[in-house]
């Protein structure tokens, strides 16, 4: 739903410098100012991707500048994102000392919140993370020649049951150490007090573990378990064959990341709920929501992270997405999506303060978003051209912010 004139204004913005300067937003900054069409030097990688915001990759997520600047710009006292995600919301709504509020049907995405906003004792913290690194090099140096898929008795007290359940998924995914490197870090986890920290470590590391090519590790379809032509690489690379220098790694990465953080975390409140937002129970008071929904037909959100759910364990409630690939991009299954987003956004109206706005981030080329069908009213808009996106997109793709108010 993009005309001439509206695209050639954008590349035209293009041209010119966009917004840098985020802390210069505040609420007078004119909406028609705002140019957000950074380039990747503008707005590099390693920015984008600040602290807790790598903690693990998850595809669709907004960057956390684009929430900044309308935190700032609309200075809510309660923002709600129905469709938290990775939690880039909430990790920005405390960042700026505003409370949150984040609903995902996915648990794995609302364990990611969850270990992205907690308070951690840092000194804690860094005594667990270099406990749990020794017993794993001691683990790896005892177990590096060993060939042989089994877990170490005496020293493993898994749940066999549980794990056969596991198993299939296991067994095909990963080289025989890898399983076993992976299963060794879920087994230590139990003895700390961040737990779930460590369980988002090790999802991590089981992704990059994993027996797929490095070309296709977004969606591999079956695993990779000989030497391979590499299209990123553009040479023979071999499959995975070990999770434990994945383990290490991350390990250490995700707590200087944590600990980056906790220097500007606020003592703003952080509410992550695990449910389907169109039925959740919310506090009252919301003044602003601020989300992107899932695009219709692109993603599957559960499957995305099926290594997690596996070996975590995690309760699995895809039937409830809202827009997955799977359903595809037909007429019923765009009338389906549009009910869905339409019932999230009625149903967090009840709970919003009156004028309350909802900025909504979305791909809008099929106009599936209307306002009057959800009680609210077009107050603005601004357009933005996409140069970088995780995932499948190539090319020009472009992204609006809808900004609505409640009527
Ligand atoms: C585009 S992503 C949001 C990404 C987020 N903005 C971020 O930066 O990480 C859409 C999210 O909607 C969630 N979702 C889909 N259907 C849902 C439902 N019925 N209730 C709650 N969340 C849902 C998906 O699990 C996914 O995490």
């Amino acid at each position: 739903m993009y005309d001439n004139a509206v695209a050639q204004k954008i590349v035209d913005q293009y041209n010119q410098k966009p917004l840098t300067d985020f802390a210069s937003v505040n609420t007078r900054t004119p909406l028609g100012t705002l140019n957000l069409n950074w380039r990747e030097s503008d707005l590099p990688e390693r920015q984008r991707t600040k602290h807790v915001h790598r903690l693990h990759p998850y595809l669709g997520k907004f960057i956390p500048q684009l929430v900044e600047i309308f935190l700032r710009k609309y200075k809510p006292s309660l923002v709600y994102d129905p469709f938290a995600g990775s939690g880039t919301t909430l990790v920005e709504a405390n960042a700026l000392g505003i409370n949150s509020v984040g609903t995902d049907i996915s648990a794995f995405n609302v364990l990611l919140s969850q270990v992205k906003t907690a308070e951690y004792d840092i000194s804690l913290l860094e005594k667990e993370v270099y406990d749990i690194l020794r017993r794993m090099e001691a683990y790896s140096k005892r177990n590096s020649d060993s060939k042989v898929i089994e877990l170490f008795p005496g020293d493993v007290d898994l749940d066999v049951e549980e794990l056969k359940t596991r198993k299939e998924y296991l067994g095909k995914w990963f080289a025989p150490k890898a399983q076993k490197d992976l299963l060794y870090y879920l087994h230590l986890i139990k003895d700390y007090t961040y737990q779930d920290l460590f369980k988002i470590i090790l999802s991590r590391s089981a992704r990059s573990a994993r027996l797929v090519t490095h070309f296709d590790l977004d969606f591999p379809k079956e695993p990779q378990t000989e030497p391979y032509f590499c299209r990123k690489h553009s040479r023979t690379c071999e499959p995975v064959d070990e999770a434990y220098k994945f383990l290490s790694r991350y390990t250490l990465d995700t707590f200087e990341r944590i600990k980056v953080f906790s220097k500007i975390r606020t003592e703003a409140k952080v509410t992550v709920i695990h449910g389907d937002s169109r039925e959740v129970k919310l506090p009252k008071g919301i003044d602003m929501i601020f989300t992107s929904p899932p695009y219709i037909g692109l993603i599957d959100y559960h499957d995305q992270h099926k290594y997690a759910y596996e070996l975590l364990g995690l309760q699995n409630n895809e039937t409830r997405e809202i827009g997955p690939a799977k359903n595809g991009q037909s007429a019923a299954a765009k009338k389906d999506y549009v009910k869905g987003i339409n019932d999230v956004l009625i149903h967090a109206r009840d709970f919003m303060t009156k004028n309350g706005k909802a900025l909504i981030v979305v791909n809008d080329k099929y106009g599936l978003y209307n306002p009057a069908d959800v009680g609210f009213k077009e107050v603005g808009r601004v357009e933005r051209h996409v140069n970088r996106r995780t995932g499948r997109r190539e090319g020009a793709f472009y992204e609006s912010i809808l900004i609505w108010q409640k009527v």
